[in-house]
């Protein structure tokens, strides 16, 4: 069988064992959440929605506006909110912002109707990462990386409950695709 014949049918019977359920991409600000959720999607021939991309749009601002006009704690709201509205859709490949797995609803609403994958990148990885963007408000002041570093500590605990977890180092993000179908296809019953 041609190596891309194999991928076709790994997809699909991926897409079999999924049914409804959506892939949920998790990890923290730059761990490539949306790069290789997007090409993830088009592997499957699912669609691919951003739900950063779906509070902007909700909300009618940026999310630094969001942080800046009306602060964190509505943001969250808002993020939950709009997260939950989406998993209730088509099954799909679903990025989310760095914080949305650590609210605890969106957590069991996850568990519920999709399967969460953590992207695990390291901290020179984020940072070089997030260094080229300037839109993350979390990131916006005090010193970048000790932020990340607290992210990481606060966070690695929970996202570590996502039902696989991949190393996102500076790979092709094909490679990161094909590990992730790879053990998606071991895990799902
Ligand atoms: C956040 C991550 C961002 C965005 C917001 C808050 C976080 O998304 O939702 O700036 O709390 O980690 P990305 O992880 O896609 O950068």
């Amino acid at each position: 069988m041609r190596y891309a014949d194999k991928d076709r049918r790994r997809a699909e019977t991926l897409r079999q064992k999924i049914g409804r359920r959506s892939i949920v991409m998790v990890g923290l600000m730059g761990c490539g959440k949306s790069a290789i959720g997007r090409r993830l999607a088009t592997r499957l021939d699912l669609p691919f929605v951003d739900a950063d991309d779906e509070i902007e749009q909700a909300a009618g601002k940026t999310i630094s506006d969001i942080f800046l006009e009306h602060g964190e704690a509505y943001f969250r709201e808002g993020e939950r909110k709009v997260i939950s509205r989406l998993l209730e859709g088509e099954a799909k490949v679903l990025a989310t912002g760095g914080g949305a797995f650590m609210n605890e609803q969106t957590r069991e609403k996850i568990a519920e109707t999709g399967i969460s994958v953590w992207l695990k990148a390291d901290l020179p990885v984020l940072m070089r990462r997030v260094a080229r963007r300037t839109h993350r408000p979390l990131l916006a002041k005090g010193d970048p990386e000790e932020t990340m570093r607290k992210l990481m500590e606060e966070r690695h605990p929970v996202y570590e409950q996502a039902d696989i977890t991949i190393k996102s180092c500076d790979i092709p993000h094909e490679v990161v695709v094909d590990d992730i179908v790879k053990r998606l296809l071991k895990t799902i019953s």
